[in-house]
């Protein structure tokens, strides 16, 4: 018996050798071959690295030729061992670039179970439309291929898939129609996996759609789901993986008990959905044992911590961020011992720092930023911790000492918070992997250097650490990308070594005491920010090399000669700003075609001539800030080609003559800040132009959509990094955002202003003036108006500063400007203004000030009662010496606040995230929100001290 079996065995190895190294033969269908060698030369196999292939990878293909036509053999080709059918196709990674076409040789390999064509660039291809020919396909796999178009209904005939993969062919995005969508589900009944993230659905998920039972793994993040989810998706028996992330679905749980349903779930993700609130409470009563991952993150979810957390004893990765949670973190982690990641970020906690996560010998990431945590930071009992952020919040006390024994550590960011004490890079000496370390504003002194060096560091954020020297340890770093030494104690030159260094992005040496500006020949470079330091001279011409910039900001500086050409010709630029130097000649006329500028500032130089003809090219611009130099030209009425302009500062110049009639009819529909001051312009108030600000009117700022998205925090993640790195802009840092990585915070975009004043205006004030009804301050004083003051005027009901003195108005002051709500200050001083001065609302708050220098005016708050005929008019009692809010100062600094940064839109934010934003970025922002916030209290106040003056 064994003896047979025995010879049994023989037989059958002798067999599987026949067939598998046969004598001469290809095992090897001569149809398939050639169907693989058509396919092979319909593509080139020269293409580059792409997303998520190893390190190492190469051309499958060129192993496949004519000298070996056993096909079985070659690379990626797998055969039916008795058949010889090629049944199995693996191409992932393998440098495959250009286009498959309908008739593609592909699909004659009628016999293809699996198919993997992953990560390779088709870029230019349609989706394969002849797929659907395949029959046989258990598993399919057309990851990151950059195919577009569409993808067939044929797909819908692969009924036998187990697995298929269509994920992440985006740029552009690759459309699956509803119909396609719900027949996939409804045909391919054997799934157990289906991955569509990324693709564009765009619709919704009919509620009976039948999924198929065997599905294990689904994923549907991004792809523009809308309307409910429904629930029967919870009901899946064998459902392990749900991802849905940062689409539009209404998310609710089943009111029935789905815990026994839902045993098998390990991951659930519903990030940046429309979670209902109650899901929390829903999540709590079940019991999801077995779940490994939650990701929660962007559901607005608002109140306490989930107390059914402290339950997941398997829980690894847990990400609650972006939400509104607060109050504190419970100390619910000592059960959670398997969690490997926590993200609590951008949310609302407050209290101590959790000590029940110090003991976590898993835990390799910890994000808590941006909540409001206090307290000092206890000492770390794991050192298996590889991320720690602990950003934003407002811990004090010295740097935990055990902070050096967590060698693992690629990322730490402690900026920021009330730290307090010295750190210095021996404190990091033995993190070799180190890749991002921000301690700006942290509270930390940075101590003297030593020498160690971090040959992976990408991000060094040491601002505000009162920093004397540069640290010479980043000569070592040459990967280094960002370096931000703003606000230190840096003075002198820049050392010899610096600039033979890394590739820099980003250079941050704002606020600090550097007198030259050598030694800058990164190429590289997209940011250069040396505000405010003490450089002179003129600019070295090695700054022409850094075409790659989009941000320059070097004001308030003391640059002197003329501005270098080289500077209007980059044509990545974005921000120019050179406000505040010594800069004389004129402004070169170099802006080059489809200039991508957006922000110019050259105020506060010496400038002449007149503005450059070519600034036409500059499409994009929202600011142009020129004020304060000695620009003598008229209007160019050319401006009005700039559409998007949002802020046009030409104060303090010597433009001259009347601005003459435009050829559109609504200019500047965007504008905000029109600041004309102090010039020579002479001839009526230019109506047309006034007639063009559409944002001035009918906005109702608090109800409409007049809102800017500015990034509050983003992640250093390693995906930014990655993002820039592949090329890919926009739209793929918006990807990113939408998914994990920002929270968006919403800023009111209702600063607009007119400002007119000292020039030779003259004429009427125009009826018209009345539309600009979002408009918040009105300066037209120290011109020539004559007439009266428009009764329209009461319908400017926003306007809360209003300053026409020093004119030739005559008149009774309209009573009906006594509707004006919300204004603060008025100043119509040195006119011929008679009658009485309106006596309510906001009227009863303004000073004698507002009024002096009329012939003829009478009533409160001046001496001259109605009815008696007295001259001019004497204050009754002196206001204290608070500086108008019309003086030169407040109004300036409202509009620098304004000019720096805050009309940054969405377009070139998306720099600022990728780059944490600048801090001049945020700080404008604060001073004219302080500022808006100082004007309305102290007029509040006024008005209170008045009112009670009056009833005394
Ligand atoms: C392969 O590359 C060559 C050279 O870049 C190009 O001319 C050719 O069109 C490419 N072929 C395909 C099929 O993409
Ligand atoms: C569903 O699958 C069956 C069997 O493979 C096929 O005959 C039918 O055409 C498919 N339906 C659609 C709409 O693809
Ligand atoms: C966060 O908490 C502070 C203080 O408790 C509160 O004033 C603020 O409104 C909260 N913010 C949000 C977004 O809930
Ligand atoms: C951490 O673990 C130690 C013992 O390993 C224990 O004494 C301590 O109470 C734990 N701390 C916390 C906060 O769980
Ligand atoms: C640090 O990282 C290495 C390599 O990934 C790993 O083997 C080691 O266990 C980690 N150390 C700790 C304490 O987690």
């Amino acid at each position: 018996m064994e003896r047979i079996i025995l010879s049994l065995i023989i037989l059958f190895v002798y067999a599987v050798e026949v067939v598998c190294f046969s004598f001469g033969d290809p095992l090897c269908s001569s149809h398939d071959s050639l169907a693989l060698l058509q396919f092979k030369h319909s593509l080139n196999a020269t293409g580059d690295h792409q997303y998520d292939c190893p390190n190492y990878f190469y051309a499958k293909t060129t192993s496949w030729n004519t000298s070996s036509m056993d096909c079985c053999r070659w690379d990626g080709v797998i055969c039916d061992s008795f058949t010889g059918h090629v049944i199995g196709l693996d191409l992932s990674c393998s440098r495959l670039e250009g286009t498959i076409h309908p008739n593609s040789s592909l699909f004659q390999l009628r016999h293809l179970q699996t198919l993997d064509l992953s990560s390779n660039n088709f870029s230019g291809s349609q989706f394969p439309q002849g797929i659907g020919q395949l029959v046989s396909l258990t598993h399919l796999n057309l990851s990151y291929c950059w195919f577009k178009g569409r993808i067939p209904l044929g797909m819908s005939h692969l009924s036998n898939l187990v697995s298929l993969d269509l994920s992440d062919n985006y740029y552009p995005f690759v459309h699956l129609s509803q119909d396609v969508f719900n027949m996939l589900f409804q045909n391919l009944t054997k799934l157990e996996l289906l991955s569509l993230s990324h693709l564009n659905i765009s619709s919704s998920i009919p509620m009976n759609l039948s999924f198929s039972s065997s599905l294990r793994y689904l994923n549907l993040d991004n792809t523009y789901l809308q309307g409910d989810l429904p629930k029967n998706i919870f009901l899946l028996p064998n459902l392990e993986t749900l991802r849905l992330s940062g689409n539009y679905l209404t998310v609710s749980l089943p009111e029935f008990n789905w815990s026994s349903s839902t045993h098998s779930l390990r991951e659930l993700d519903l990030s940046f959905n429309n979670v209902s609130g109650g899901i929390l409470n829903s999540l709590g009563t079940t019991t999801l044992k077995a779940l490994k991952i939650l990701r929660l993150s962007g559901c607005n979810f608002a109140g306490p911590f989930p107390e059914f957390i402290g339950n997941l004893s398997q829980i690894t990765q847990l990400d609650l961020s972006d939400n509104y949670l607060d109050g504190k973190i419970p100390d619910v982690f000592s059960n959670l011992q398997m969690l490997t990641s926590l993200s609590l970020k951008n949310n609302n906690f407050t209290g101590p720092f959790p000590s029940s996560l110090v003991n976590l010998t898993n835990l390799q990431v910890l994000r808590l930023r941006n909540n409001s945590l206090s307290g000092t930071l206890p000492e770390f009992k794991t050192n298996s911790i590889e991320i720690l952020d602990l950003s934003r919040n407002q811990f004090s006390g010295p740097i935990p000492r055990s902070l050096r024994h967590l060698l693992n550590l690629t990322v730490v960011f402690l900026g920021q918070n009330k730290l307090s004490g010295e750190i210095g890079a021996e404190m990091f000496s033995s993190m070799t992997n180190l890749q991002y370390l921000d301690l700006s504003n942290s509270g930390l002194s940075w101590s003297g250097n030593i020498n160690t060096t971090f040959p992976l560091l990408y991000y060094l954020g040491l601002g505000s650490c009162r920093v004397k020297d540069f640290p010479d340890f980043i000569f070592n770093s040459k990967k280094l990308w960002i370096l931000d030494l703003s606000e230190n104690e840096i003075h002198g030159q820049f050392p010899k070594w610096f600039g033979s260094f890394g590739d820099l992005v980003n250079l941050n040496l704002s606020h600090n005491y550097l007198t030259s500006l050598d030694h800058l020949p990164w190429a590289t470079m997209m940011i250069l920010d040396l505000q405010s330091n003490s450089l002179t001279g003129p600019l070295p011409s090695p700054i022409c090399t850094s075409t790659s910039l989009y941000i320059i900001n070097l004001s308030y500086n003391n640059l002197s000669a003329e501005i270098p050409n080289c500077l209007f010709t980059f044509s990545r630029l974005v921000v120019l700003d050179l406000r505040a130097n010594n800069f004389h000649g004129p402004i070169p006329n170099k802006f080059p075609k489809n200039s991508g500028l957006v922000h110019i500032s050259l105020s506060k130089n010496q400038l002449e001539g007149s503005i450059p003809t070519s600034l036409v090219n500059c499409t994009s611009l929202k600011v142009l800030d020129l004020g304060n130099n000695k620009i003598q030209s008229t209007f160019p009425p050319w401006l009005e080609t700039l559409q998007e302009l949002e802020a046009l500062i030409l104060k303090s110049n010597r433009f001259y003559g009347p601005i003459v009639a435009f050829k559109t009819k609504s200019p500047f529909p965007n504008m905000r800040i029109f600041d004309l001051s102090d010039n020579s312009f002479s001839g009526s108030l230019p109506m047309e132009v006034l007639k063009g600000f559409k944002a001035m009117m009918y906005m109702d700022a608090h109800k409409s959509g007049l809102e800017y998205y500015v990034e509050e925090t983003i992640n250093f993640g390693i995906s930014s990094y990655d993002v820039l790195y592949r090329g890919l802009y926009v739209e793929s840092m918006i990807l990113v955002m939408k998914n994990q990585e920002t929270k968006f915070n919403k800023i009111l975009k209702i600063f607009t202003t007119i400002d007119l004043s000292r020039n030779k205006f003259e004429g009427e004030i125009p009826k018209f003036i009345g539309n600009l009804n979002s408009l918040l301050l009105l300066n037209l004083s120290h011109n020539n108006l004559t007439g009266q003051i428009p009764v329209e005027m009461r319908n400017m009901s926003t306007l809360e500063a209003l300053d026409l003195s020093f004119n030739h108005l005559t008149g009774k002051i309209p009573v009906e400007l006594a509707s004006l709500t919300f204004l603060a200050v008025l100043n119509l001083s040195y006119n011929h203004l008679v009658g009485p001065i309106p006596q309510s609302n906001q009227f009863n708050t303004f000073q004698n000030d507002s009024y002096f220098g009329n012939s003829d005016l009478c009533g409160l708050p001046l001496s001259n009662e109605c009815g008696h005929h007295k001259s001019s008019s004497v204050p009754v009692e002196q206001e204290e010496d608070e500086p108008s809010f019309l003086s030169e100062m407040t109004w300036q600094s409202v509009l620098i606040g304004y000019g720096s940064g805050l009309t940054f839109g969405f377009g070139i934010a998306y720099l600022i995230y990728l780059f944490e934003r600048p801090r001049w970025f945020i700080d404008s922002f604060e001073t004219i929100t302080h500022e808006m916030i100082y004007i309305v209290q102290r007029a509040r106040k006024r008005r209170r001290r008045n009112f009670h003056r009056r009833r005394h």
